[in-house]
């Protein structure tokens, strides 16, 4: 048993809702003086210090010298999969040229394609590691991982494979996302519906397809996807959870991510992309409305568990959003990277009670930050969003972004003993030294893995 103890300020996230909309984003559930006692993976006591002490006789302890305690953070969107950064795209940026007329030039997603396609797998999965074991420093303790620099079926299967190689030698929990679609690569520039047909008849069927688990490696770390109903239950998405567990067997990815945007893939393509997946039983997820408006009706009927980006989202979409389970996933990393001046209009999502996530989007082309911090250091400057509310996105709408509520987001008993603990006295600190790294110690599954 491990008893973490004397937190100055532990923020639970507890609460009966899966997921936080309009006010109960603000609710963190604080308990002052408090101790969370785990047991193996598991949480299984919370609340004040003396209470807990007295059930957790020999019980190895660690005293948090009144510091905040808070769910490690659920990075819910990230492309760790990537063999260099892009210096040559940062510049001419840096110099006055969008994203778009980079890609258009031929630099962009399509210029990280050829050092994917050359790398060994085994190099691929040395840089998810590097990535993950970063994030972890910085609090991050569930990491979802795409592909979608490969571009090609033996490179997508390659780059899936790395993240589950890394998934084994993490002490977090890795969620695998399949991003075929990612862009249409050069080879089918003339011939866009064939390689949709690749993603569809190739990529998605060997994503997920089961493997054994005792001889994949990594697989015991990949988890099992929950199925939300597509409208909000009375309870908000809690009843009873309907699992589709893979049991001893697990797929090379979870989900099945599609960039619906001009220059990558129409809303039409990204519905086949979704049918395929459906019918492979995969959860989707898109990358939408970042650089223009696409309505999210078409999309919705597929239950995505989270649509993101959304800086350009049709104000008449707000209400179909609330009304459905999907996450909007903002990363506000990316517009700053980028240099737009406009960020998401979080503030009006949650007036519309959609429910928020936040995540890094961590990517060699738009944002190259593996730091939760500094993306909820970015929600309170530029998306207007309180502490609180950065701290939820970042927490139990991380989790339930990617169907994890049930296990992740929140430091409640029977939940999965991930914690980190900031060297700061005031949670609101969290969001407010930029810059540096406030991260103490984190837990990941009952494990204490850094402590400074
Ligand atoms: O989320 N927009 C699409 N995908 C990434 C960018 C990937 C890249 O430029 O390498 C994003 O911003
Ligand atoms: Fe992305």
């Amino acid at each position: 048993m491990l008893l973490l103890t004397n937190i100055g300020q532990l923020l639970t996230l507890r609460g009966p809702a899966a997921v936080r909309r309009g006010a109960a984003m603000r609710e963190l559930g604080i308990v002052a003086d408090a101790a969370v006692l785990c047991s193996g993976t598991k949480i299984i006591a919370v609340g004040p210090r003396r209470e807990i002490a007295r059930q957790a006789k020999r019980a190895r302890e660690i005293d948090c010298g009144r510091r905040v305690a808070l769910p490690g953070f659920v990075d819910s969107h990230t492309h760790p999969v990537f063999a260099a950064p892009r210096l040559v795209d940062f510049e001419q940026r840096i110099a006055g040229a969008t994203y778009e007329q980079i890609a258009e030039k031929g630099g962009g997603i399509r210029s990280s394609v050829d050092a994917v396609r050359s790398a060994l797998r085994r190099s691929l999965a040395e840089q998810v590691v590097s990535a993950v074991t970063r994030m972890n420093q910085h609090g991050t303790t569930t990491v979802e991982a795409k592909s979608g620099y490969g571009l090609d079926a033996a490179s997508e299967i390659k780059s899936l494979e790395a993240i589950r190689a890394a998934a084994a030698r993490f002490a977090g929990t890795i969620v695998p996302t399949l991003l075929g679609a990612h862009v249409v690569p050069r080879e089918f520039s003339t011939r866009r519906e064939e390689y949709v047909r690749l993603v569809i008849e190739e990529m998605i069927p060997r994503a997920a397809r089961k493997t054994d688990a005792a001889k994949a490696p990594g697989s015991s770390t990949v988890r099992p996807v929950m199925r939300a109903s597509s409208r909000r239950s009375a309870s908000d998405g809690q009843g009873a959870p309907r699992w589709r567990s893979s049991g001893g067997s697990s797929r090379l990815a979870e989900f099945v991510d599609v960039f619906c945007e001009r220059g990558a893939f129409t809303v039409a393509e990204t519905r086949l992309i979704f049918e395929a997946a459906r019918r492979h039983g995969l959860g989707v997820r898109a990358h939408l409305c970042q650089l223009s408006e696409t309505a999210v009706a078409d999309l919705l009927e597929f239950e995505p568990a989270s649509l993101d980006h959304m800086e350009c989202a049709c104000p008449a979409d707000l209400p179909l959003l609330a009304q459905s389970s999907t996450v909007i996933t903002l990363l506000p990393g990316a517009d700053y990277f980028l240099g737009l001046l406009s960020y998401a209009p979080a503030r009006r999502f949650i007036e519309a009670g959609v429910a928020l996530a936040l995540a890094t989007d961590f990517n060699p082309g738009t944002s190259p930050t593996i730091s939760m911090p500094m993306v909820l250091s970015l929600a309170c400057t530029q998306l207007q969003m309180s502490p609180a509310e950065a701290i939820a996105a970042a927490t139990i709408n991380g989790a339930a972004a990617l169907r994890l509520a049930h296990s992740k987001g929140s430091i409640e008993p029977g939940k999965d003993a991930d914690v980190a603990v900031f060297d700061v006295r005031d949670h609101r600190e969290i969001c407010y030294w930029f810059g540096e790294n406030r991260c103490w110690a984190v837990i990941n599954r009952g494990v204490l893995q850094a402590r400074r």
